[in-house]
């Protein structure tokens, strides 16, 4: 079978013919791949500043962001059968029997680094025609999300966001949380999303179907097909070349929340001036080597401390934030379907894989595909 893998030895990032690999555990399914997304880890990986093959191999098989067919199910597997689609979580835990997070199915909270991570750590990712996995491992999809579920992984990040927000906002000031179940949480409530790739403009979604005032901070100026999008779902662009962090934060008021998805460590380090008292500063990115800034760690720390700011690194996803990305995703799609749709910048065959990666094409999220019936 084919599939795109990174050879870090004499770096290179090409399609490879590969042996189709078969089921070994009862508890294992056989994936055909239709559509895997690339993201900037991808890029990471494939400029070799990121990313490591599994143990004794010289190449890695790229692909986090995948959606798949069930073609065989082992005979202990209880929940799905040939023709499901299923999205495939990323992380899998570590050997340690002390590793509670681990030891519980929480693997994004591995306490011991020994972790993999499919298409990206010590574990082949997705962008091969055919896969193995464990059952545990699979999240399933409904038939009529066919077209959008390869955005359910990017998803994820701002699922477990979210989800610790509106946790720490139930549990710290009271006054925030005077609202019955079911309401929209973050009503009455701001949200800067820095950034609008798509883990922003997936997050800005987020942040706006759960009540936050939404606002869209980046480089781009207007009219563009993404700062476009960010009007569509009812949240307000700004262009950094309109307005500094200072002026945009006068125009919001108290920055409640700060979702950072640049991974520009400085820009990020920036707007941690102009969030607000007992504001959430998630942090989502993971960025390469950067140059060396000065910065004030005394004001730093004497603004957080009287202002009882929370600082949130937050890296993706447990099971239950793949459901959720799930749900959410329905709802996106019936909501705001046109904006939905353009955040799918293309389907491109695998031949392409490594020049697209590369290229950080114009687009908003680039989609590899294995399926002509799905594009
Ligand atoms: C992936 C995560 C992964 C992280 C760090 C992200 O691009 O979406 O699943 O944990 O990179 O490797």
């Amino acid at each position: 079978m084919k599939a795109v893998a990174v050879f870090p030895g004499s770096r290179e990032t090409k399609v490879v013919d590969t042996e189709e690999p078969r089921i070994t555990e009862p508890d294992q399914v056989t994936l055909r791949v239709l559509d895997v997304g690339i993201c900037g880890t991808d890029w990471e990986i494939c400029t070799f500043e990121y990313g490591t093959p599994p143990p004794g191999d010289d190449h890695l098989v790229l692909g986090h962001e995948a959606l798949a067919e069930v073609v065989t199910a082992g005979s202990a597997v209880e929940r799905f059968e040939p023709g499901d689609l299923v999205v495939p979580t990323v992380r899998r835990p570590c050997p340690h029997p002390g590793c509670l997070a681990c030891r519980s199915g929480h693997q994004d909270y591995c306490y011991t680094g020994d972790f993999s991570e499919r298409g990206i750590k010590e574990a082949h990712g997705y962008m091969a025609e055919s896969v193995v996995d464990h059952e545990r491992d699979l999240v399933l999809v409904q038939p009529d999300l066919r077209d959008v579920a390869v955005l359910t992984e990017p998803l994820t990040i701002a699922e477990k966001a979210l989800g610790q927000i509106l946790w720490m906002m139930r549990h710290r000031p009271p006054w925030l949380d005077p609202r019955t179940p079911g309401e929209e949480r973050g009503r009455g409530l701001s949200a800067l999303v820095l950034g609008i790739g798509p883990v922003g403009l997936l997050g800005a979604m987020t942040m706006v179907s759960a009540g936050f005032t939404t606002y869209v901070y980046s480089r781009e100026l207007p009219p563009h097909p993404r700062t476009d999008l960010v009007g569509a779902i009812g949240a307000t662009y700004v262009s950094t070349r309109n307005e500094t962090f200072a002026e945009l934060a006068e125009r919001i008021g108290n920055v409640d929340v700060i979702y950072e998805a640049v991974g520009h460590s400085h820009f990020a380090l920036e707007a941690l001036e102009v969030l607000g008292t007992n504001g959430i500063y998630v942090l989502t990115g993971v960025p390469g080597l950067q140059a060396f800034v000065e910065a004030d760690p005394a004001r730093l720390m004497r603004t957080m401390v009287l202002k009882n700011q929370v600082l949130l690194g937050t890296v993706n996803a447990g099971a239950d934030d793949f459901a959720a990305a799930l749900r959410n995703l329905d709802l996106f799609r019936r909501r705001w379907p046109e904006a939905v749709r353009t955040l799918i910048a293309g389907r491109h065959p695998l031949e392409r894989a490594a020049g697209l990666v590369l290229g950080r094409p114009a687009g908003i999220k680039t989609v590899i595909s294995f399926d002509s019936a799905g594009g």
